[in-house]
């Protein structure tokens, strides 16, 4: 039984607040209060291991003091300065100079946003933008993938490919432009029980641009390892042939590194891993390591200068907040000080490792995927037809899992049936063997199909 403070919480939670993904009324009953590394603790004073990372963008734990002095130092000079109009402040250019120097590539200009889901609306219009600038406004089309997700705003709803259209359909009708091709997800493929979906869904695309015609394609979006669509990592030449594909048709393409960037992978941004590069990034979590929001764009020299000299009527009142950049570039600072990067591959190998020896042979498990600290497992019922595991019993480990003080994000994939194993970029091994040898037995309990 909860003290009565908690249980008044609780109550005026659901009397007043709406909770985004999740069912209107209802909560976990657990209400958390203070954070501190990779813990989180709640109001009766229990303590969780954030093996979540939170929504996988607290990259650097919890009340990092360098980034907490950063907030208080630039609160101190500037609580809040625009740069609409060409006004500019020094925390602004200071961070697109640091993002200029870690970025890949020619990646070298810098437009912010307040998160994710506006760095693709942005993304989006700056390619359209771009290639009206050139004289081909026909090139509007943005082609992304089943399974993805690019955020829930304007554009971003339609460019996301989540959830058999659940992201769309409940609000209105489509908007036009849009086109998603079959991903590279192998243990659900469309393509039906074959091997090679990578490869088939290059070729989709391929077919795809060529019958749509790249002359009416501004873009291709896609993220490195596919987020809440349940941590899927691509076939080794899936991104340089995305790569070619698009150099080949000219059409631009957008890497989304909201989810994967900054350390997440193993790499600083993860299209690293198959040294490609994308003609825009979107970015945004781990950018601020969370702490403050803020998100952003990066754009190579190729596009900055067909856009050079013309108007950008767009930007949101906290593009560039002064505080988020201030704290993002203290974040910058940690991410390579620290060698974060080298720590999420290392323990990212060795946690894979465990999950593919110890936790797929269970009956519950079907699939293991990711890469770095950005791993998801999928629940089954039944390993030979691979229906997901029954909702209540994956809410059942949900709650088992809380109980025992570990907090995860559940319900993710095609099928809402994949687990999020993506704790804090600078969770150290020991404190990754404990929560797995806490995992573990949860999920061995599970007798599926019973
Ligand atoms: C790959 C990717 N893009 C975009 C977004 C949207 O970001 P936000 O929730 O900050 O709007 C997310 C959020 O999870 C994401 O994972």
């Amino acid at each position: 039984m909860s003290s009565k403070r908690t249980q008044e919480l609780i109550q005026s939670d659901k009397d007043h607040l709406i909770h985004p993904f999740n069912v209107i009324g209802q909560t976990t009953g657990i209400v958390i209060e203070k954070a501190h590394g990779i813990y989180l603790v709640d109001t009766e004073g229990k303590k969780y291991m954030d093996m979540s990372g939170q929504l996988v963008c607290s990259n650097l734990g919890h009340r990092r003091p360098e980034l907490m002095d950063a907030i208080r130092l630039a609160i101190e000079n500037i609580d809040y300065q625009h740069i609409f109009f060409g006004h500019s402040h020094v925390y602004a250019i200071e961070l697109a100079d640091k993002l200029a120097k870690l970025t890949p590539g020619d990646l070298n200009h810098f437009f912010f946003t307040s998160g994710g889901s506006e760095s693709t609306d942005s993304a989006v219009k700056i390619t359209r933008l771009y290639w009206g600038n050139m004289g081909m406004a026909g090139k509007y089309k943005i082609v992304s993938m089943y399974n993805s997700y690019h955020g829930v705003s304007g554009m971003s709803t339609y460019v996301s490919g989540l959830g058999r259209g659940a992201l769309q359909n409940p609000f209105g009708p489509a908007s036009p432009g849009y086109i998603r091709v079959p991903s590279h997800y192998a243990y659900r493929s469309m393509f039906g029980d074959v091997p090679d979906t990578g490869r088939r869904s290059t070729d989709f695309l391929e077919q795809i641009i060529q019958a749509e015609g790249p002359e009416s394609i501004a873009a291709f979006i896609a993220e490195p390892v596919m987020g809440p669509g349940g941590s899927i990592d691509p076939p080794t030449d899936w991104w340089p042939t995305v790569r070619e594909i698009c150099t080949k048709y000219d059409i631009l393409l957008i890497v989304d590194e909201v989810m994967t960037g900054f350390c997440r992978t193993g790499k600083m941004f993860a299209q690293e891993h198959w040294g490609i590069q994308g003609d825009l990034m979107t970015m945004a979590k781990g950018l601020t390591g969370a702490v403050m929001p803020m998100g952003g764009v990066a754009i190579c020299d190729k596009v900055y200068e067909g856009l050079k000299g013309k108007w950008f009527r767009h930007g949101f009142t906290y593009t560039g907040h002064p505080v988020s950049c201030a704290v993002s570039s203290a974040a910058l600072d940690v991410y390579v000080k620290d060698k974060v990067a080298e720590n999420a591959a290392k323990v990212g190998k060795h946690i894979k490792r465990r999950l593919i020896d110890e936790f797929l042979p269970l009956p519950c498990i079907g699939d293991i995927g990711g890469l770095g600290l950005h791993l998801g497992i999928e629940l089954v019922n039944d390993k030979l037809s691979k229906a997901p595991l029954d909702v209540e019993v994956q809410n059942e480990l949900k709650r088992k899992m809380l109980d025992a003080g570990i907090f995860i994000r559940i319900g993710e994939g095609w099928l809402g049936n994949r687990i999020f194993v993506t704790p804090p970029c600078v969770i150290t091994m020991e404190e990754a063997n404990k929560a797995l040898d806490i995992m573990k037995p949860l999920f061995a309990a599970i007798k599926p199909g019973q």
